[in-house]
């Protein structure tokens, strides 16, 4: 098992996970064009796991200088509760503590539990403006 950075190539396999794990919600946010912005953005990291040649799971995040906050998280239906996430996790981590990082977040929809057993606990809640017009005058 190996944790890489992102690339471009692995947009198609991504999507396929996301998808598989009903994480697709808005192609906006997490389609294509939006994985080449975060794969070009400096504050972001953004890593796959890769298994014998298959991407299997990535996890996307930035550090802001201050903070540094997870954003999504999957691994493949077919290799869930094999260590991977937890390994992505360790990664992401340790990339935002080498930056400077004394804290980590996560925005977890749903089951917290293998968040709890990495060591998250929960501090405040993440409320969600979607589109961001929401919160803009009309
Ligand atoms: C959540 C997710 C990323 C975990 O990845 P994973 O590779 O299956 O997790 P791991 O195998 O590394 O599990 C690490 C520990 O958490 C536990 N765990 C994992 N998923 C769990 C779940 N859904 N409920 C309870 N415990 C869970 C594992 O049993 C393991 O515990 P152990 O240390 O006692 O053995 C993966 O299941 C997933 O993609 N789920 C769907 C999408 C999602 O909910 N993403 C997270 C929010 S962004």
């Amino acid at each position: 098992m190996e944790i890489r950075d992102f690339t471009t190539a692995d947009i198609d396999a991504v999507v396929a996970i996301l998808k598989a794990n009903q994480q697709y919600g808005h192609a906006d946010m997490d389609g294509p064009e939006a994985m080449r912005k975060v794969s070009q953005c400096q504050a972001a990291e953004f890593l796959v796991a890769e298994h014998e040649g298959q991407v299997v799971g990535l996890i996307r995040g930035t550090f802001d200088g201050s903070r540094a906050i997870i954003y999504l998280a999957s691994v493949h239906p077919h290799f869930q509760r094999q260590g991977i996430g937890r390994q992505m996790v360790r990664e992401i981590a340790r990339r935002f503590r080498a930056r400077g990082a004394v804290a980590v977040s996560v925005i977890v929809p749903g089951n917290a539990e293998f968040w709890h057993k990495l060591g998250f606990r929960q501090t405040t809640r993440v409320m969600q403006a979607y589109p961001i017009d929401e919160v803009l005058p009309r």
